[in-house]
């Protein structure tokens, strides 16, 4: 891999205590770094030059793999022509030009779109856009927000109220008002080693009739789900649960937002998963594969009728008091651009599309071995849920985390349930490095 000698000469910190690590353990991690130093196509390569097969895309965000040429011009060219320019009252040809070109890419109507940072700030901006639509069009008593136990929408206050990660919101406090959540949707008596979709389960949508029965449908703004939950360990939709979903909350005049930051940009072989699941939202946020990681963005999609029942009132007021500093920057919208250019270039959704029966069976393989207690898969993610070792919960998935590792393979893991989620320019021949370095790890650590 040319250019590897340069990164690996890249020189150690001698101190690592000034840097707040985020979702970290800080102090166990200082104590044995895990430093990655260079990355290309579908490998890092860490502190010691060894090369490490990337299972996870990033934090699920490098699609494409890394250190495209593409992607990297367009960043290195457009940060020497137009390094930023404010998007408020003023404007520059990127963020049209990009806002346009997602837009012909979003299901049905979704044709305009709100650029972000990330995926957090893109779930709080689609959850204020939901509360204010309601006011612009004279009801105002829709303020109430749905999200689903286990769901993840980022970390601002908006994401971690409407979210259902017990941990991510234990620690601030009491959160946004007026929210409420569905059931989540995994049950592994009834749906452990499912390939896809599971069977049971779609039932579940008809909670959101009870919280409307309990709260009134006319003080609910939006639900907000994840299509596949990701974050909190791979959950996956019952055949027709997001269906219903859809057409309870349109019977209700309720909006619902679609949280596509994993699942967004060809993961499941689609641009979204609404095209996949046959699902069209009213709201889409976005994040991550957008710039393929290389720079930070986020974007909300929303329905062409969201977007006119702002432009009401006279020409010479700002529509929407909300908007971000590096909302639409240049750099972020070049890297965009490139990006899309390269999954349609290379089409890489259709090419990942391709690989899912070989990535299903490869990932059902670990069926039996030590300690699994199930194995999910749906698109290029896959889980495997490790049974938690005794008052230990974590420190199985820890393990095989670290192991991997060592021999040269990033995997993801949240409580006991390792994710798997890597670039989609993924060969088989990755693919049987993934699940045969992961299977050599838990049968050894049995
Ligand atoms: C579904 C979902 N929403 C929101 C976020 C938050 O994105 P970010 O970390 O860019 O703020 C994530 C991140 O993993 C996510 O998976």
């Amino acid at each position: 891999m040319a250019g590897y000698e340069s990164k690996t000469a890249t020189p150690m910190p001698n101190n690592l205590e000034a840097f707040f690590m985020p979702f970290t353990a800080n102090r166990q991690f200082k104590k044995a770094p895990r430093m990655l130093v260079g990355a290309e196509d579908m490998h890092y390569v860490a502190a010691d030059g060894r090369k490490v097969l990337d299972g996870t895309a990033g934090l699920w965000c490098v699609n494409a793999g890394h250190a495209r040429p593409k992607i990297t011009k367009a960043v290195q060219d457009q940060v020497a022509k137009l390094d930023y320019a404010p998007n408020f009252q003023m404007g520059h040809p990127l963020p049209f030009e990009l806002a346009a070109r997602l837009a012909a890419m979003a299901p049905e109507d979704l044709d305009h779109v709100f650029f972000a940072n990330s995926g957090s700030e893109a779930v709080d901006t689609a959850l204020k856009m939901a509360i204010a639509y309601h006011r612009a069009r004279g009801e105002g008593h829709r303020t109430r927000l749905i999200g689903r136990e286990r769901g993840y929408h980022g970390v601002g206050f908006g994401g971690i109220s409407v979210g259902g990660i017990s941990s991510n919101r234990k620690q601030f406090g009491a959160l946004l008002p007026g929210v409420d959540h569905l059931p989540h949707t995994y049950d592994r008596a009834k749906q452990a080693f499912t390939r896809g979709q599971p069977e049971w389960g779609a039932h579940l949508a008809d909670e959101l009739e009870r919280l409307c029965a309990l709260h009134d449908p006319s003080t609910i703004a939006a639900v907000i789900v994840e299509p596949v939950a990701g974050s909190t360990g791979v959950l996956i939709p019952p055949q027709g649960y997001l269906k219903r979903l859809r057409d309870i909350c349109s019977k209700h005049g309720i909006l619902l937002i679609f949280d596509e930051v994993i699942t967004g940009f060809g993961r499941l072989g689609k641009g979204f998963a609404s095209e996949y699941f046959g699902v069209v939202p009213d709201m889409i946020t976005c994040a991550k594969g957008i710039t393929n990681g290389t720079i930070p963005m986020g974007a909300v999609f929303l329905r062409k009728g969201i977007y006119d029942a702002f432009m009401n009132g006279p020409e010479n007021l700002i529509e929407l008091f909300h908007g971000y500093t590096y909302s639409g920057h240049p750099v972020a919208c070049a890297a965009a651009l490139a990006t899309l250019d390269t999954y349609a270039e290379e089409e890489l959704f259709e090419r990942s599309a391709a690989l899912h029966g070989y990535w299903e069976d490869a990932a059902h393989s670990l069926k039996d071995h030590p300690h699994v207690i199930d194995v999910r898969n749906i698109g290029l993610v896959a889980a495997v849920e490790l049974d938690p070792l005794a008052g230990k919960p974590t420190a199985r998935a820890y393990d095989a985390f670290v192991k991997c590792f060592e021999r040269g393979l990033l995997i993801r893991y949240t409580a006991d349930i390792i994710a798997l989620s890597p670039p989609l320019i993924c060969g088989k021949e990755h693919v049987d490095e993934i699940f045969g370095t992961l299977g050599d790890v838990l049968k050894e650590a049995a």
